[in-house]
């Protein structure tokens, strides 16, 4: 067992006493907030917590199994995993605007989340990873960006359509203390570390029209973007850096044949604050590596290009 910081052991006694002997429902998505929200809670009211997993078939290689293994076997919580790909395919079908696509992705969520919570008879509260600046900026302005990004990661009106009152025990921290407090509670760093991760997922880096193949194709290539970054020692030196699977096709050569493939973007950002970012200046050899590996692994592509483009006028997205 670690020692706790007072920060940890500060923020677990308030939990304690404002949650009392009831039950509190947590939506996981992998990502940093929520973890340590749901790692907070468990440490305050271990079997009063009931954790919320959705996997809507647009999540990275390997990331339900990895989340499931962070709390499921580090927390031993209770946690319920959703495998919602078939409605998220279902509803995303025939659709390739940016927006629409997002905005289906929201609803498909909220009905699986709620399908989910229903069945968790005598829960009372929901708890959502709101930070500091979340309650600043949404305050400030409502239709804001910050207030579109995070449309989907706080489930809006659910907590009172269901009857479950709202705890938000990161309300007060900036994201470097809620790291810290991740730290503290006992996440593994490469966790508390992760890049931030959209929440209509692989989705709007998966240009156009979504289907499971291009999925496929777009998770292998992304996982090697990431893998080769981390082996470089630059994980933590890049903001987001990530691969987007491109709708056009370009003809190249493979031994004899001609081939007619889609093209990989490499994307890759520094930024403090998400309103503007700059590409990274990333080593041409790092960037040799991963077109190589992308175009001999997966099958598919015959050609990897690099997004040079700041924001703004560019988004860290492409969608
Ligand atoms: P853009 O592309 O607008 O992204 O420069 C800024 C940051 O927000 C993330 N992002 C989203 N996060 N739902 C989210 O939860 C969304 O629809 C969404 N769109 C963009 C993006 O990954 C970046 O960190």
């Amino acid at each position: 067992t670690w020692q706790l910081g007072d920060f940890a052991q500060a923020a677990i006694d308030h939990v304690r006493q404002l949650v009392g002997d009831r039950r509190v429902i947590c939506g996981l998505s992998g990502g940093v907030d929520s973890s340590v929200v749901a790692a907070l809670l468990y440490k305050a009211i271990g079997p009063q917590l009931s954790c919320i997993l959705i996997d809507n078939g647009l999540l990275r290689k390997d990331e339900q199994a990895m989340v499931i293994r962070e709390f499921g076997d580090h927390f031993k919580t209770d946690l319920h995993v959703v495998d919602a790909e078939e409605q998220f395919m279902a509803t995303l079908e025939g659709i390739s605007e940016p927006q629409e696509k997002r905005r289906r992705i929201g609803y498909a969520f909220i009905d699986c989340f709620k399908a989910e919570a229903t069945k968790i008879k005598d829960a009372h509260f929901l708890a959502q990873g709101t930070l500091y600046p979340d309650v600043i900026e949404s305050g400030a302005d409502p239709d804001g960006p910050a207030a579109t990004i995070k449309l989907h990661h706080n489930v809006g009106g659910l907590p009172d359509e269901l009857g479950f009152e709202l705890i938000e025990p990161l309300r007060d921290l900036f994201k470097d203390e809620v790291r810290q407090l991740g730290l503290e509670l006992g996440l593994p760093e490469s966790l508390v570390w992760r890049h931030p991760f959209p929440g209509p997922g692989l989705a709007v880096r998966c240009l156009g029209e979504v289907t499971r193949e291009k999925l496929q194709v777009l998770r292998e290539a992304d996982s090697i973007v990431v893998e080769e970054i981390i082996n470089a020692g630059l994980y933590r030196e890049t903001s987001q850096s990530f691969a987007v699977l491109l709708p056009v096709q370009s003809v190249g050569v493979m031994g004899d044949a001609r081939t007619y493939d889609n093209a990989i973007a490499i994307r890759s950002v520094k930024t403090d604050d998400f309103m503007t970012a700059d590409w990274s200046r990333l080593p041409y050899d790092l960037l040799a590596r991963m077109s190589t590996r992308i175009i001999n692994e997966v099958a598919g592509i015959n050609r990897v290009c690099y997004d040079i483009s700041s924001k703004p006028p560019a988004t860290i997205e492409w969608e």
